[in-house]
């Protein structure tokens, strides 16, 4: 359990490296359960999620080792997961069951678990995989997937992340050709496509809502290095922003952030790509209207933390989230700083430019921490962050030192 002291940070400037995309490496590595073969991931976040994630697939027979910054997994036969407390700690756990599925023939594991930001079921999951040809039952509260797969079309009633990893991996060792229409396009998945195509797989329609894929007989080891983190190029973006700073995220992609930056943009932020990354000066200073959508729209893991540089901007922001239920946690907590936010059911309305003042705050889920440590670099006084679930560690690879790298008054206290 960790906490976090802030203090009122004047204006962030440097250079800041951004690291490996946990949204990408979480399905990668849940890829790599496909073959029987050695898959080398390079440039490994450190992140609990990401250790919880390499436990699950020793849970589920395969052996991990790391390298350097490399994560080698071999899964010579595969079985059922055991690791009971991991399935239901993640959300991302429920990708297992696709390549557990197309390598087995079955795969029974516990509901998973994850943020607390919405119901967050798997309908979509089973009911492609039941396309695909899968047998789903309810078993003593866990779920069993069986079954031959055989290719079928799919049609998503919503473009989920998840469902669209799952049933991508899970087509690649079905017999014959599968076609997933309202596929969800986010770089992550573009990202396990091209991991996966390493492995021999054939995939086409990469990177849109329509993927095709061709199932093939078995898939082999591959080395592969994952897309940088858009969210935490994000944030790191928004804590410039906020504070008029001057900053350099080294290996950002700006190509994976056009949303964000367009909104920062507008605001006043001025953006530069160069060789060495993504440079952004200047301050966000006028307010904004943000809705959350799928990619290429704007990505709902960046609401909370443009929620807390909005608090600092004169005028009424406004935010719609669209994508989860329960996603305006961290509104309490701006509120209880003296942020002026009133949330409307899935609309969230900021009177900004009313100085935070530090104080006492609990995490909620990933994303609203990181709001609340912004929040404590915008507030006068000093803050506490209190982070029982250690949300941050599971998702950031030391957002902290990170900000403090860039002049940020942010402690953490184990
Ligand atoms: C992934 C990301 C998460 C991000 C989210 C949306 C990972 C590990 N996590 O989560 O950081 O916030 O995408 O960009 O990559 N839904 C259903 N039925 C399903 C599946 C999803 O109703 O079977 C709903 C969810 O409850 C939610 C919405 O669809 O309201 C989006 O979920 P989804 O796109 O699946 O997100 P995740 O894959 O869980």
């Amino acid at each position: 359990m960790a906490d976090y002291r802030m203090c009122h940070s004047p204006r962030l400037s440097g250079e800041v490296w951004i690291g490996t995309a946990k949204n990408a490496v979480l399905p990668i590595m849940a890829a790599a359960l496909l073959t029987g073969e050695e898959c080398v991931i390079r440039r490994m976040p450190e992140l609990t999620d990401v250790r919880h994630m390499e436990e699950l697939l020793e849970s589920c027979g395969a052996k991990t080792a790391r390298q350097q910054d490399a994560a080698v997994i071999r899964a010579a036969a595969v079985q059922n997961p055991t690791a009971d407390e991991r399935m239901r700690s993640m959300r991302a756990s429920v990708l297992v069951m696709g390549p557990l599925l197309a390598r087995n023939g079955e795969c029974v594991c516990s509901m998973p678990g994850g943020c607390a930001i919405g119901q967050r079921p798997i309908d979509l999951h089973l009911k492609g995989l039941q396309k695909l040809g899968a047998r789903v039952e309810m078993e003593g509260g866990q779920i069993r997937v069986s079954g031959k797969l055989q290719g079928a079309n799919i049609y998503l009633d919503f473009p989920s992340v998840g469902a669209t990893e799952n049933l991508v991996m899970a087509a690649t060792l079905a017999k014959g050709m599968t076609r997933i229409e309202n596929a969800a396009k986010e770089p992550e998945i573009a990202d396990l496509c091209h991991f996966l195509t390493a492995m021999g797989a054939r995939i086409a329609g990469i990177g849109t809502n329509n993927l095709m894929v061709e199932g093939v007989e078995m898939l082999h080891g591959a080395e592969y290095t994952p897309i940088p983190d858009r969210i935490e190029a994000g944030t790191l973006a928004c804590a410039a922003a906020m504070t008029e700073g001057s900053v350099l995220l080294q290996n950002a992609r700006s190509d994976h952030m056009r949303a964000l930056m367009f909104k920062l943009a507008e605001s006043g932020v001025i953006f530069q790509e160069d060789a060495k990354g993504l440079r952004l000066r200047g301050k966000a200073k006028r307010p904004m209207e943000v809705r959350t959508l799928s990619y290429p729209g704007f990505p709902t893991d960046m609401q909370a933390v443009l929620m807390t540089v909005t608090t600092q901007i004169n005028g009424l922001s406004v935010f719609l989230e669209t994508i989860f239920e329960n996603r305006f946690m961290h509104v309490v907590e701006l509120v209880r700083m003296g942020a002026h936010i009133r949330v409307e059911g899935q609309l969230a309305l900021v009177q900004g430019g009313k100085p935070l003042t530090g104080a006492t705050l609990q995490s909620t889920d990933l994303r609203a921490a990181a709001a609340m440590m912004l929040a404590g670099i915008a507030a006068q006084g000093e803050t506490l962050l209190h982070d029982p679930a250690d949300h941050l560690m599971r998702g950031y690879e030391g957002l902290e030192r990170k900000l403090q790298l860039l002049g940020a008054d942010v402690h953490k206290q184990a």
